[in-house]
């Protein structure tokens, strides 16, 4: 049975790698997790192993090994359907390239069952073909047609474009079918189930940033974050903000927000300082990590990053949510840069208000993108290297008890004895660690209906 694992991979892989050159430069190892530190979570989770985990038998650390990194490989796999997902938002909901009406959720339901529907998915798919073959399209049109075309989709001949929108057509009906599903189950389950079972997205927007906001300023008059007290920082999964679910904007170019809007928030508290802080992000995604490394180098020639701070206004929200939001994102950034003119927001996206801010090169240097599974990976420092701050938001929940039983102790090797993971999931607390459950911060965003966001902090005690 031991030896299953290992004849299915083959040869005994390599543990350790580097994090690939032109990303970080300052990069520790990274690692995958070793089985010695894995222990802990197979014996915790001894019932609630994954099936081929429990069918093999307890792993030696080849087997280990091999296990691991066949998960890794599986979970980046997740993006693509992810990424598919993204480019369902912009045939749904984008204002550049079409005057169609959008697909909302409504018409989402409907599709293929009424003639009014289908007609408004056949327009809109239309136009992002010809939007796609048009001369110079957008950064984010170009990045969708490259991932429609690396998946074997042509838009070179007549019979190619029409399988290509077919394509477009069948994922919509896919999404349809899986916003159905999500609908009828019980509503406690529906957002832990629906990421679980699915692609992993790179959707951001700038809720999460203002949930991180009000955690750091409760963590602050706790005393828990101590004046100038954090210097290293990691984001996990800062995520691209381009289509996302909630609104689809296509009309800005790509863009990470999250590394940007944390440093803003914790320069202005005063727990961290503009002239010293470093913040790393950890992502499986080649696009936020080329992103992150193009932004980089852009600055190190002298070029500012420009950030669009757009939010949806038709969000369900209390009057209170909503005037502390505004103050928030009225202000956001003038710590890391300085306002300029946004781009102008279509008329088909008028629920959208924007502002923009031009985040000064200096800053752009302080983010490193580094390539990490934090379920199946972590890097190893010099202890004066450790993480004072680990960000972790919309990215355990793609993950069951025992992935995140790993990413938890994988975190907690990351982080310097004191340090805090702040998150908006609350982790499986069934295997014993030292990241502790310290404080869990509730943020009404609406009262009818009843919507709680929290952050979670956990505190690494030794
Ligand atoms: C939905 S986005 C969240 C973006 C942002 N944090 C937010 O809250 O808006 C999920 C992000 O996590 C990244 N991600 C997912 N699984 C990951 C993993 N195991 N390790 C590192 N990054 C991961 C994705 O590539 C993506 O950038």
């Amino acid at each position: 049975m031991r030896n299953k694992l290992a004849v299915l991979f083959g040869v005994t892989l390599m543990l350790v790698c580097f994090a690939p050159a032109g990303l970080g430069q300052s990069s520790g190892r990274v690692e995958f997790i070793s089985l010695e530190s894995a222990e802990p979570v197979l014996s915790g989770l001894r019932d609630a192993l994954p099936p081929d985990l429990k069918a093999a038998g307890p792993p030696n650390d080849t087997q280990w090994s091999a296990w691991v990194q066949l998960k890794d490989r599986e979970v980046r796999n997740r993006l693509i359907r992810g990424e598919e997902d993204t480019l369902v938002n912009l045939l749904r909901f984008g204002v550049t390239f079409t005057k169609e009406y959008r697909i909302d959720d409504e018409f989402l339901v409907r599709y293929g069952q009424s003639s009014l529907v289908n007609s408004f998915a056949e327009n809109r798919a239309n136009d992002l073909i010809h939007a796609w073959m048009a001369p110079n399209p957008s950064e984010g049109l170009i990045e969708m047609r490259i991932f429609v075309e690396k998946h074997g989709h042509s838009l070179k001949t007549a019979r190619e474009r029409t399988e290509t929108k077919q394509y477009l057509l069948d994922s919509l009906a896919r999404l349809g079918d899986e916003y159905l599903k999500y609908k009828s189950q019980p509503k406690d389950e529906r957002r832990y189930r629906m990421f679980q079972d699915r692609g992993i997205s790179l959707d951001t927007n700038l809720w999460p940033d203002y949930l991180l906001d009000s955690a750091f300023r409760s963590m602050l008059e706790k005393g828990m974050l101590k004046p100038g007290g954090v210097r290293r920082i990691a984001v996990v999964g800062p995520g691209l903000d381009f289509a996302n679910k909630e609104a689809g904007n296509d009309f800005y170019p790509p863009q990470t927000i999250q590394p940007f809007a944390v440093l803003d928030s914790l320069i202005r508290l005063g727990i961290s300082s503009a002239s010293t802080v470093e913040l790393d992000t950890l992502d499986i995604s080649e696009n936020v990590n080329m992103h992150v490394a193009r932004i980089r180098r852009a600055a190190a020639q002298g070029r500012s990053y420009i950030l669009q701070l757009p939010w949806n206004t038709e969000r369900p929200m209390s009057d209170e949510y909503r005037a502390h939001f505004v103050e928030y994102w009225q202000k956001l950034g003038d710590k890391i840069g300085q306002p300029v003119a946004p781009i102008p927001v279509p008329k088909a996206a008028a629920s959208t208000r924007t502002r923009a801010v031009k985040v000064r090169p200096d800053i752009v240097t302080r983010v490193i993108p580094l390539d990490v599974n934090v379920v199946y990976q972590r890097l190893s420092w010099p202890a004066d290297r450790a993480y004072d701050l680990v960000i972790g938001t919309n990215i355990f929940l793609y993950y069951g008890a025992f992935e995140q039983s790993l990413a938890r102790a994988n975190v907690t090797a990351m982080l310097r004895p004191g340090g805090f993971l702040v998150t908006n999931d609350k982790l499986p607390d069934k295997v014993p660690s030292e990241l502790k459950d310290v404080m869990e911060v509730p943020v009404i965003s609406s009262e009818q209906p009843l919507v709680q966001d929290f952050a979670f902090c956990y505190l690494r005690t030794n």
